[in-house]
């Protein structure tokens, strides 16, 4: 599978663009006879899309928004069928909010709903496709805490777009476990300590949230923590 092309690359965790590899499903089941155009376009548009929605993540993780975030929203808006289905035009909706939040948290949040945006049609779809997500799918070793959450973030993401309920919970759960967590441990800065406090209570919440709407908006509470920390 994918997840094969981007072992090495786990470290470029932040450079989505990294990612080669996994192949297209062309020659798959012909698309119904009623709306040939709509399914066509899903297959030729969706293998890009991941990538293109988290290189908006990444700018997001950096800590940046507002007009930082232009461009990557651009270049997803432009991967996007223009017709054919209202699931996409929910995506481009969510995703135009992003670079237009003044609140780095109205970014994020904007971000997770377009996410789930995703999620809705493949579920609609009947389908879980994987998604380029940047890390492999073997947990980082507690000792590579940033790692940790970002492995974290990209499962819990997984969980939105697919969408799946294994992938959200191993997310959640590994952030739960996360060692940076606990305020006085030796690698965790004073000033950093109200941040990392924070996952912590949102890694509660979101192994709690069983329903899209908790699930996205966890994710943007998140999305905005690791922002605000890096981006300082
Ligand atoms: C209009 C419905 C719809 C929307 C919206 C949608 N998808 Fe999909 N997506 C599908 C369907 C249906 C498939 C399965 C296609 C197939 O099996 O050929 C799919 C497949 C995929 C695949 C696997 C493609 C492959 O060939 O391996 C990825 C990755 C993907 N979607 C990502 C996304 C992302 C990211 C978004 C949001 C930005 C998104 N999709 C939005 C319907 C949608
Ligand atoms: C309280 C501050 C803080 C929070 C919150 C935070 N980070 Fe970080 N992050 C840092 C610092 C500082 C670095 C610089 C490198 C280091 O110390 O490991 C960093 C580096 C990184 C790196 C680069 C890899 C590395 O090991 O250097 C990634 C990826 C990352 N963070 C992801 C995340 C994600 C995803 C979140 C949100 C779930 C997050 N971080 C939340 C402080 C934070």
């Amino acid at each position: 599978m994918h997840r094969f092309f981007v072992v090495a690359l786990a470290v470029t965790a932040c450079d989505p663009t990294a990612q080669t590899g996994q192949a297209g499903k062309a020659g798959h089941d012909a698309p119904p006879k009623s709306q040939p155009q709509s399914a066509t376009e899903t297959r030729a548009h969706a293998p890009q899309l991941d990538r293109a929605l988290l290189q908006v993540r990444a700018k997001l993780i950096a800590g940046q928004h507002g007009g930082a975030t232009q461009k990557s929203v651009d270049a997803l808006i432009s991967k996007l069928p223009t017709a054919g289905d209202a699931f996409f035009g929910g995506v481009a909706t969510a995703a135009k909010l992003v670079p237009a939040g003044r609140h780095p948290k109205a970014a994020a949040s904007a971000f997770a709903d377009a996410s789930q945006m995703c999620g809705a049609c493949h579920q609609k779809h009947g389908v879980s496709p994987a998604v380029k997500s940047p890390t492999e799918p073997d947990a980082p070793t507690p000792a590579m805490q940033m790692q940790l959450h970002q492995w974290a973030m990209d499962r819990m993401w997984e969980g939105l777009v697919r969408p799946s309920d294994d992938d959200w919970q191993r997310g959640a759960e590994a952030l739960l476990r996360d060692p940076l967590a606990d305020a006085n441990h030796e690698r965790t800065p004073a000033e950093q300590h109200a941040g990392i406090a924070h996952i912590g209570e949102l890694a509660q919440a979101a192994s709690k949230a069983s329903t899209v709407p908790q699930r996205t908006k966890v994710y943007g509470q998140l999305l905005v923590t690791c922002g605000a920390c890096h981006g300082r």
